[in-house]
């Protein structure tokens, strides 16, 4: 009876003692977003407060911008399992204090057993949802990779220290967010079907201060810390992921883990009246086609036709339809196809290409297709984080497993999502993606390549300083998105918050018509645009920018988007 009372006694002080660690463990991680800030140094700007802590934490112990990006991408992949992650890929702009300019390309790739037609059935036709959902949907990841690449050459604290807040974070759990916890519910058939081990995310129903912990994910990221490349590409993590692959049909191996490279690029930079625009070039077309678009509307007077007025909107709208139409044919990963950005940027070629631009009626988009030149053979969930730090250096930076969650496939005992970016190759000429965008050539499968991107990391100077930092999630709308925002900014003299928070709409050639945020258009406006042939789709939301703006007094002023309630700035 003494014995069973003790027992008893030291179970409630066990029960007490960890309740306790438990709600010290809550404080350390409550977070509230903060959508827009202003400081004099430094700023932060991820979807997730918790990151956005991880992030000035390191530029508070002296980190740069590439350190505090680290430790943002690692928190993420932690706190925002939706998009941020270690199961797939991304792009880095950076823009250092000096100028000095580069890009790291670490987006996924196809692994070395993928073939033109592995999305097909005996007819040739597209086997639906085998390119989106589960284990043969994932390419090669590439952010563990990509993180190490960028601290090779530019970090300045340890790389250990980096991996800290997100190993905490994944160790004690955090409250998970109202946003995350809708989320979470609406995917739980789906990971259901394609994970038959338990995992952390099952769960019938989460409410927003759910505790999601993930001991495996800890696990994976302290494999990362101690032992870099090789703790997550070799060893355990390898063999978890390739298990993962074998138990559901999927085509990762230990090879093409071993053989993934991050590469640096040099990236694309364009003039647009005073500005300078620093973007990132293929694997992803995010940088051509942004810079094709400008380009293309330079020569109209914006500012003085004004915000979404019919005039802008459908000179912004017939640039998007051509722009597209180019992506299409030409674009996709230049390690592969002799992509022809030369040409498609040159001058002459973006007048010739709104030579057929009518301005009181919308061309079909039919009779639009991919521009003619010589080539000459020589030559719906992502996410964004925008760093400037006190020495004057801005990292933009877009990751992603392409849709929530990627494929669904939870890798059993490493602990994090896959991606399903294979669906972003063209799986068939013609044959729409999950955004509706259409490829050819340029983007097909083939082993070890890179799927073609939309994501749109870009840094502007004007006067040769550092002038804004922005990006966004949202697929094919990722580059009409960042393009209206700098627009909104540069020709309709927004400010930053407003910028961010304005409608938006978006036109990707195919299908030929502008999709509009609900209620963004004023009725009238809408009206003229269909009387000049105008077709409307009102969607939700499109896009969700994080963004910093220098301002005139030399601050920085960081906003998050209105449209994902967990964006977060903040600055010192
Ligand atoms: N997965 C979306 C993109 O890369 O564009």
């Amino acid at each position: 009876m003494k014995f069973a009372k003790s027992i008893l006694f030291l179970g409630v002080i066990l029960g007490m003692a960890l309740a306790c660690q438990r709600a010290l463990s809550d404080a350390a991680h409550q977070y509230i977003p903060q959508k827009s800030a202003v400081a004099a140094n430094s700023m932060v700007v991820t979807p997730h407060a918790l990151a956005t802590r991880a992030g000035l934490d390191v530029l508070k112990q002296g980190g740069n911008a590439v350190d505090a990006t680290i430790a943002v991408h690692f928190a993420m992949a932690v706190v925002f399992p939706r998009a941020g992650n270690l199961g797939g890929g991304g792009f880095m702009v950076i823009r250092l204090g000096n100028g000095a300019t580069d890009a790291l390309d670490y987006r996924e790739k196809a692994p070395a057993s993928a073939h033109r037609d592995m999305y097909l059935d005996s007819l040739g036709n597209v086997i639906k949802g085998l390119s989106t959902d589960g284990h043969l949907a994932a390419g090669t990841p590439g952010t563990v990779a990509g993180l190490i690449a960028a601290h090779q050459k530019y970090g300045k604290l340890d790389f250990k220290k980096l991996l800290e807040p997100a190993i905490r974070l994944a160790e004690e759990g955090f409250p998970v967010s109202g946003a995350e916890a809708d989320r979470l519910n609406s995917f739980q058939s789906a990971f259901r079907k394609f994970n038959a081990a338990p995992n952390p995310f099952l769960k019938d129903n989460w409410t927003a201060g759910d505790r999601l912990v993930q001991k495996e994910l800890a696990r994976t990221l302290r494999l990362i810390r101690d032992k870099g490349l090789t703790g997550f590409y070799a060893g355990e993590t390898a063999d978890e992921i390739v298990a993962e692959m074998h138990s559901g049909g999927g085509i990762v191996s230990h090879e093409d883990l071993k053989n993934y490279q991050a590469k640096w690029r040099k990236p694309l930079i364009g003039q647009y009246k005073d500005y300078k625009v620093i973007s990132m070039p293929p694997s992803s077309s995010g940088g051509v086609a942004l810079l094709q678009l400008l380009k293309m509307v330079e020569p109209f007077p914006l500012r003085q036709w004004g915000f979404q007025s019919k005039e802008a909107v459908h000179v912004m709208a017939e640039a998007s339809r051509r722009v597209y139409a180019d992506r299409s044919q030409y674009l996709g990963d230049s390690d592969f196809f002799p992509v022809p950005i030369d040409s498609l940027l040159n001058d002459r070629y973006l007048l010739k290409r709104m030579a057929d631009f009518n301005a009181s009626k919308a061309t079909s988009s039919e009779a639009v297709g991919a521009g003619n030149f010589k080539i000459s053979m020589e030559s719906f969930e992502t996410e964004h984080t925008s760093v400037v730090d006190a020495y004057g250096n801005a990292v933009s930076v877009t990751t992603t497993l392409n849709s929530n969650y990627g494929c669904k496939v939870w890798v059993d005992g490493a602990g994090f999502f896959l991606n399903n970016e294979m669906d972003d190759f063209s799986v068939k000429p013609g044959v729409p993606n999950q955004f509706g965008l259409v490829g050819a050539e340029a983007n097909a499968i083939q082993p070890h390549k890179r799927m073609l991107s939309s994501m749109t990391p870009t840094i502007v100077e004007k006067e040769g300083k550092l002038f804004m930092v922005l990006g966004t999630p949202g697929g094919s709308t990722i580059i009409t998105t960042v393009f209206q925002v700098f627009l909104n900014v540069a020709e309709f003299g927004m400010d930053l918050e407003k910028a961010v928070n304005a409608g938006r709409f978006h036109h990707q050639w195919l299908p030929d018509l502008i999709m509009t945020e609900r209620g963004a258009f004023n009725p009238a406006t809408r009206q003229a645009l269909e009387g000049m042939g105008h077709r409307f789709q009102e969607v939700e939301r499109i896009a969700v920018i994080k963004a910093i703006l220098k301002l005139p007094d030399g601050r920085l002023h960081g906003v998050g988007d209105f449209r994902n309630p967990d964006d977060d700035a903040r600055g010192e």
